[in-house]
């Protein structure tokens, strides 16, 4: 196709919006080191499995406008596996899948938060 027959508009990004794309953005750090890595890693821990079966969790709920993603290192490997939760910035560790649940049902559907997972990190612990 020529260039002079190139739709202009078919160029164009869509309109701004004031709605964000996703209510919710849920990252889960399934970076993985090998084993014996001093930093050990959320991948090592099984977050990769755990963070796939958030995703189908919420397919089977029907959860819309929410987005579970998975992420690279977030640099408190030693708290691992964690995730975080946009727009609140909500921290927390998991362990399994009763984990997951938890923390989608409550904090994601329900707007509660589950105090035993959540993760507060102290700045000075963080590796550079
Ligand atoms: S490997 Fe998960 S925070 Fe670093």
């Amino acid at each position: 196709m020529s260039e002079e027959h190139v739709d202009p508009e078919a160029c164009r990004p869509p309109p701004a919006s004031d709605e964000p794309v996703y209510r919710i953005h849920v990252f889960c750090c399934t970076n993985a080191r090998p084993p014996t890595h001093w930093r050990g890693s959320c991948g090592g821990k099984g977050s990769r499995e755990l963070c796939d079966y958030m995703c189908r969790l919420a397919m089977a709920l029907g959860l819309g406008r929410i987005r579970i993603n998975h992420a690279g290192c977030m640099n408190v490997c030693s708290h691992g596996p964690v995730l975080v939760i946009y727009p609140e910035a909500a921290w927390y560790r998991f362990e399994n899948e009763n984990d997951v649940a938890e923390i989608l049902r409550s904090h994601i559907i329900g707007g509660r938060r589950v105090e035993r997972l959540v993760l507060s990190i102290d700045p000075d612990t963080i590796h550079g």
